[in-house]
């Protein structure tokens, strides 16, 4: 009964996180987009990791006062992170950023937050409307 009760719980805080959808962001091709990290203001930040939601790949981190922005290669010199707030600017934007982020902070008191970002890349060429 006691382990029952531990795997309910369990699979309600990831039921939770599941349902929660991801924030969505439009940009187009060429153009600089912030996505925001939506953190809590009033936390000064130990740990910031930006990945790649898909396949969980770290694109730009910052921990033990070491800020990291070139991991991968296709996003190399295009990502400033701000280290107070936990907000990615993404430089040039190309298709292949259309993807979904997730985004991991800490505060110097180990608290943790998560956000998501969906982000919808079109053709420099469409319509902006
Ligand atoms: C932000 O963090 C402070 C300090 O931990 C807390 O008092 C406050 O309620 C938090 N605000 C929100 C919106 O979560
Ligand atoms: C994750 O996706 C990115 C972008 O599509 C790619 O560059 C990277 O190699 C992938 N990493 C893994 C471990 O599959
Ligand atoms: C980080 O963002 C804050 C709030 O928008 C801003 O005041 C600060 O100048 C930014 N820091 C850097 C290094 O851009
Ligand atoms: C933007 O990216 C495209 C290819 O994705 C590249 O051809 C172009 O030179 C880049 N522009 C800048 C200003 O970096
Ligand atoms: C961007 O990603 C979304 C969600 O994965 C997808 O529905 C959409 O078709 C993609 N757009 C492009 C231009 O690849």
């Amino acid at each position: 009964m006691f382990l029952v009760l531990f795997l309910m719980s369990f699979g309600t805080f990831h039921v939770h996180s599941v349902l929660s959808k991801p924030e969505q962001v439009t940009a187009y091709e060429g153009d600089t987009v912030t996505l925001h990290s939506r953190g809590n203001t009033t936390w000064t930040l130990s740990r910031i990791q930006w990945a790649i939601f898909q396949n969980d790949t770290l694109i730009a981190t910052y921990q033990t006062g070491d800020l990291e922005t070139d991991l991968i290669w296709s996003y190399k010199g295009r990502l400033t992170l701000n280290t107070t707030t936990g907000d990615l600017q993404i430089k040039n934007v190309t298709r292949k950023d259309n993807k979904s982020y997730s985004v991991l902070l800490m505060d110097n008191n180990n608290d943790q937050y998560n956000h998501d970002i969906q982000l919808n890349v079109r053709g420099e060429t469409g319509p902006r409307s």
